[in-house]
């Protein structure tokens, strides 16, 4: 049966979004860096943008002693720093009315008992009416034994007419069995339409617009597929280095950082079939079709079709910075890749020989992530001869910064001479929109609450995801002399164009 939700992302402007319920919404590990980030300026700009109930209630959960007061004083100078919108001390002092702190280890049930006490007072008190979201934003390693006492102290069962819901940050599981593993203990205290597992990429609005470009222009679609697109580019550069995720990064690696999730996410919007309606489900399905229909790599393949690299000493940025195994807490013989590229096959009749490729790295010259559809040339006639080479066209779907798209061609310059230049037709949200687009927490967070997954990952995404990296780190684990280096500040690894001219591309450069 299709997932028929009150209010969906994809309908806004044919459906109008309604308030979602009020809840409380408790956060375990709330005095980390995504709550202070990320998390709490998200509630106080949808709650300053009038999109939340006034009732909705923020509980802390975590370890540490401390107070009401002094948690909501942390969280509002992170707020001060970090929201979206400047904070307007009036409105703060409303939305910091609506925080709770409350002091439990993970695996302690009577801490668990005593906040279901207290999320029962924040009904009575607050009008949060019973409904509660869950968001899992501790460690990993916490997960099993938060969701453990959730189920055992009763809290992941909603009374008549409410609803209990989890949000499971990333990382989803390290691999396959992990990743099954946790979606088996999510599963025993959570029902799937209850579990939101985040990839804050489906939040970036840039990501939400790719099916509006694909699906509400009738011009892309008829071009979308193997007879008019030479290969796809989906590249994901990050100026920054490991700021001090060091023991997370160490282990995970850019395959598992932001390959598994993001990029993938990303290259199944951009090679889905239309779905059959604009449903959670009906999207996902999708998606999963995309991710079944990779060819996989192994073994001697991987060599092949993926280039993994770790950064050495550099500049970014007119400001030196050290080699990856010289940063602090990485051992100076990881092994961990901080780049990695990768020749992807989607073998299905749409998409057959069409290469994908995506590369994605730290300490590279500067921040961008875009999705570029690379068409095939003009035919060699007319124009496209005696030596002049024409650029092909190319549509550039910009996720970020200087949120747009782009679609290259050829135009005549002006003069009395015959000379093709490439132009650009180019959409910028900041002047076409004129207003700042929202972070993706923000309507994540608004979704989670409105009971609606559509952009968020279901069980055999993220499992199926997992299946098409852990092949290639298979293979990586039995040696790691293909490991490549490049420098801070420089565009990767020249295997990495070697990669890709074999297929008679080149990199583009951002
Ligand atoms: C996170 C990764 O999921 O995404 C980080 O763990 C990465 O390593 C980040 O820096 C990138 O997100 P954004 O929104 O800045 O592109």
């Amino acid at each position: 049966m299709p997932d028929i939700t009150e209010v969906n992302p994809l309908r806004e402007g044919l459906t109008s979004r309604t308030m979602p319920d009020p809840c409380a919404v408790v956060i375990f590990g709330a005095t980390g860096d995504l709550t202070h980030r990320k998390l709490v300026p998200a509630l106080y700009n949808l709650a300053a943008d009038g999109a939340l109930p006034p009732t909705v209630s923020v509980v802390g959960f975590a370890r540490r002693d401390k107070t009401d007061e002094v948690f909501r004083k942390e969280l509002e100078e992170a707020a001060r720093k970090f929201s979206r919108q400047k904070i307007s001390d009036d409105l703060w002092a409303v939305f910091a009315s609506s925080i709770f702190y409350h002091r439990s280890e993970f695996d302690s049930l009577e801490g668990y008992q005593a906040l279901a006490k207290r999320l029962d007072e924040l009904d009575a008190q607050r009008g949060t009416r019973g409904n509660r979201l869950y968001y899992l934003s501790a460690g990993p390693d916490q997960f099993p034994v938060i969701l453990e006492n959730l189920r055992k102290s009763g809290l992941n069962k909603a009374r008549q007419g409410s609803w209990a819901r989890v949000i499971v940050e990333k990382p989803f599981g390290t691999d396959l069995p992990s990743a099954q593993q946790l979606n088996e203990l999510v599963k025993e205290a959570f029902s799937e339409k209850d579990t939101f597992r985040i990839d804050h990429y489906l939040g970036k609005e840039t990501a939400q617009n790719i099916m509006v470009m694909r699906f509400a222009n009738a011009i892309f679609e008829q071009l979308w597929n193997a007879r008019y697109i030479d290969h796809v580019q989906i590249t994901a550069s990050e100026a920054l280095g490991v700021e001090g995720r060091a023991g997370y990064y160490d282990k995970a690696g850019a395959i598992r950082d932001m390959v598994q999730n993001h990029l993938l996410q990303l290259l199944c919007l951009t090679a889905m079939e239309p779905p059959a309606g604009l449903d959670a489900n009906a999207v996902r399905d999708e998606k999963v079709k995309v991710l079944k229909t990779l060819r996989p790599i192994r073994g001697e393949d991987v060599r092949q079709h993926v280039v993994r690299a770790q950064y050495g000493a550099g500049t970014v940025n007119g400001k030196r910075v050290p080699a990856y195994r010289d940063e602090q807490n990485i051992s100076m013989d990881s092994a961990t890749e901080t780049y990695v590229a990768l020749h992807i096959n989607v073998d299905n009749w749409r998409w057959a020989g069409v290469p994908f490729f995506v590369r994605v790295g730290k300490r590279l010259p500067k921040a961008s992530t875009e999705i570029a559809i690379q068409f095939k040339s003009a035919p060699a006639v007319l124009f496209n001869v005696d030596g002049q080479t024409i650029d092909p066209n190319a549509l550039v779907i910009r996720i970020q910064p200087d949120e747009g798209v782009a679609l290259r061609m050829s135009s005549k310059m002006p003069g009395s001479s015959l000379r093709i230049e490439p132009v650009k037709m180019d959409f910028h949200y900041g002047t076409s929109f004129g207003r700042a687009t929202p972070e993706a927490y923000e309507r994540l967070l608004l979704d989670a609450m409105s009971g609606d997954a559509t952009l968020f990952a279901r069980r055999d995404e993220v499992e199926e995801a997992w299946k098409f990296v852990d092949a290639i780190r298979d293979e990586w684990e039995t040696s790691a002399d293909d490991l490549a280096l490049y420098a801070a500040g420089s565009w990767g690894p020249t295997e990495a164009d070697d990669l890709i001219k074999r297929f008679g591309a080149t990199w583009r450069r951002l």
